[in-house]
């Protein structure tokens, strides 16, 4: 089934067959590394997505554990053993005419270049790097092997964003100059932000300290890292790289925006301070964004209260366009006075909401990537695409870190603080 989504509403309609069966031999051969959460859930939809494309041969996971739960999934859900591997050199050198990158930030680089060098095509999670200089490098060497990469910001694949889309072009909310973006989590004090679980059997001889390391700088083994990259800048942006540059890619998506020209940011660690968190990375934080063409995005992200959830505001001069928790879409005719303008008075408003949304939307992500390297499609989310949205984090990154305003020139693509 696929959803399909119209002006009143969605339908459900079976999935027209895009692509002639192919048999066991014929299907892509897909190497997996880094079979940590995302990685086990990017699997499974690719498994739910596209079963009779995919042949997964090979896994890679530098953490016993994870590579274990790898080729579990594979067994499971593919029928077959995959080969396992704890250095991705040499899972790059096996027969596979794809590969998923699923690792923390800090290794998207190297992974995305080697694989590319080694000519595979690639999804690679988001953000695109964890530099713009590195983003770069990755965009370059992409275009120049042909290879196809899709970055994994979904949001591009999700039908209530390509439907907001729809809306805006349409002219539904009018000039849209200002967008609102959030992300409001919270959890219980005995359960801080990004703390996630370490698995009691970890130790140095079950994970590879120093292939998790890769280029970051070099220290003493420290599982809080390896398992809390997130909270670490040797690792991680933080919540410009990790939250942000979802709702920044799809802004840009939906208002046909590329790149800001400006940002300001600011926050801090206020709610997880407990005497042994040791973290780095902000858990308030506020950016605001300039673009080229009167266009404006305001992001707000606390993890210190979850009311108001996730979501984006489209803010038009005739209307407002909501997209809330990747699977609710409301759409409302502005009114001054409680009354609709004469020339807004006929569009009714709309409200849709599709339960679970996100997974359809890695799934028609996969999918999408997969049929491109069949030659079927082309990637929503290229390189180019996926610098964009991470520009917009490390510019972010940059100007708290920097504690100051910073500004991207488009023609140099380089930053500067003023
Ligand atoms: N698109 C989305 O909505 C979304 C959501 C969550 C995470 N992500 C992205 O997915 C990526 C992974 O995040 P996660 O939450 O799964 O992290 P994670 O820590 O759960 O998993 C990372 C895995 O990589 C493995 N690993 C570390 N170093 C390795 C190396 N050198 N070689 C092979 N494996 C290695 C770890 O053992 C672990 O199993 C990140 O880029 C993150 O931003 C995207």
């Amino acid at each position: 089934m696929s959803h399909k989504l119209t002006r009143r509403g969605f339908i459900l309609a079976s999935a027209p067959a895009i692509l002639p069966a192919l048999g066991a031999n014929d299907r892509l051969k897909v190497g997996w590394i880094g079979t940590g959460t995302r990685g086990n859930y990017v699997m499974a939809r690719m498994y739910d997505a596209v079963p009779e494309l995919v042949e997964v041969t090979a896994v890679c996971d530098t953490y016993q554990g994870n590579l274990a739960k790898g080729k579990d999934q594979v067994q499971t859900r593919g029928g077959n053993t995959p080969k396992t591997f704890v250095d991705y050199r040499d899972l790059l050198k096996e027969p596979v005419d794809v590969v998923f990158i699923t690792t923390p930030e800090h290794l998207h680089h190297e992974m995305a270049m080697a694989a590319l060098a080694a000519g595979k095509n690639i999804y690679l999670e988001k953000p695109l790097a964890h530099t713009i200089e590195e983003g770069f490098d990755i965009v370059r060497a992409a275009e120049k092997s042909g290879k196809v990469v899709q970055v994994g910001t979904q949001n591009r694949s999700n039908s209530l964003y390509i439907m907001a889309k729809e809306l805006v072009d349409q002219g539904m909310i009018g000039d849209i100059h200002y967008v609102r973006a959030y992300w409001y989590r919270n959890s219980t004090s005995d359960n801080p932000a990004w703390r996630y679980a370490i698995p009691a059997d970890t130790n140095e001889q079950n994970t590879d300290w120093n292939r998790f390391l890769g280029p970051a700088p070099k220290r003493p083994f420290d599982k809080r890292r390896y398992f809390q990259w997130r909270l670490y800048w040797d690792y991680s942006g933080g919540i410009s790289t990790d939250l942000l540059v979802h709702q920044t890619d799809i802004a840009n998506f939906v208002c046909s925006q590329q790149v800001p020209f400006s940002c300001m940011a600011s926050g801090g660690i206020y709610r997880w301070t407990g005497p042994n968190d040791d973290r780095d990375v902000p858990d308030t934080f506020s950016a605001i964004y300039e673009y080229p063409d009167k266009f404006h995005i305001n992001y707000s992200c606390y993890f210190g209260n979850d009311h108001f959830g996730y979501g984006e505001d489209y803010l038009g001069n005739e209307g407002t366009i909501q997209v809330l928790n990747r699977q609710t879409l409301h759409f409302y005719p502005e009114t001054f006075r409680g009354k609709p303008p004469a020339n807004v008075a006929a569009r009714k408003e709309l409200h849709i909401d599709i339960p679970g949304n996100d997974n359809y939307a890695v799934q028609a992500h996969v999918k999408n990537f997969i049929e491109a390297v069949l030659g079927k499609a082309k990637v929503v989310a290229p390189p180019s695409v996926g610098q964009q949205a991470a520009i917009s984090g490390h510019l972010a990154t940059l100007s708290y870190r920097n504690n100051k305003k910073i500004y991207w020139d488009e023609k140099t693509n380089k930053y500067r603080f003023s």
